[in-house]
């Protein structure tokens, strides 16, 4: 028997069970769960920090010091938490739907750590690092923001993440895009929306005919146009979604 609280309907239990070719974009409310603050709202990192002196490349170049406090901050509280049911629930889903792909605008691993694979990482990765000029990957764990350490071409080390104004990696969207645009199923969970070319791909999947999910406990631009809603937490939502559809009888 299933005991289950929320409504799933026919239709998306039917594109689950069919294997369906599904996108699933997260934001950073998957993973509020696990205790990484969100950037928007009443709690958002956003509304506390200016990220134009901490998440732009001419905030880096002006005060890095400030900034790499910012992400190693940032780093040693993604490092003490863990992926809650939502990650969890989305990397089972993953092992029985071959066609799922998972893109994401966070950079805090916690799919990965789930078991997720073939995450499609939008704004980069904030365990990595570069070079501030030749983009070389840099595999540093902890900075010290006093002491910033160099490239061998002499640029300064900076975090491997996209900051406001800077293109996204080529690949990375490029490949979500065209994903999206052939997706049969679309989850977009934990997101604003409002930071773009990410915020336009339930958009692409809705006009090329996928059936479009919202997991958000807050109505977001994406909400009017969803096929179906659930304003609930993801941790919450998403086990209660999957074991509706591998629980289904046929
Ligand atoms: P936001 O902080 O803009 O939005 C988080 C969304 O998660 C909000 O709509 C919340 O209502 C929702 N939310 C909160 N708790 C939730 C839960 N338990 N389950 C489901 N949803 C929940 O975050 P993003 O949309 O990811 O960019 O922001 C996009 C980008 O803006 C980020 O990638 C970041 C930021 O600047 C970079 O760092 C480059």
């Amino acid at each position: 028997m299933n005991i289950s609280a929320v409504q799933v309907s026919k239709s998306l239990i039917e594109l689950l069970r069919s294997d369906s070719k599904t996108v699933v974009l997260t934001g950073a409310g998957i993973s509020a769960e696990s205790g990484v603050p969100t950037f928007r709202g009443k709690d958002g990192l956003w509304n506390k920090f200016d990220p134009r002196e901490l998440a732009t490349f001419s905030a880096f170049m002006a005060n890095p010091k400030l900034v790499w406090e910012w992400y190693q901050f940032r780093r040693d509280l993604i490092d003490k938490v863990m992926p809650n049911q939502g990650h969890i629930a989305l990397a089972e889903m993953e092992k029985s739907l071959k066609q799922l792909r998972i893109v994401t605008q966070n950079v805090d691993n916690l799919h990965q750590r789930a078991g997720s694979r073939g995450v499609i990482e939008l704004h980069g990765n904030i365990a990595r690092n570069k070079c501030v000029n030749c983009s070389a990957p840099i595999a540093e764990r902890e900075i010290d923001p006093d002491n910033i350490p160099l490239c061998e071409c002499g640029g300064k080390i900076r975090p491997d993440i996209v900051w406001f104004g800077e293109p996204l990696p080529v690949e990375a969207i490029e490949t979500a895009q065209q994903e999206s645009a052939s997706a049969e199923l679309f989850f977009s969970i934990g997101t604003s929306a409002e930071v773009y070319p990410a915020a336009d791909l339930p958009r692409i999947a809705k006009r090329a005919g996928a059936y479009l999910v919202e997991i958000n406990p807050d109505p977001t631009a994406i909400t009017p146009y969803a096929d179906e809603v659930f304003a609930l937490p993801a941790g919450e939502a998403l086990p209660q979604i999957w074991q509706c559809a591998v629980g289904h009888s046929n």
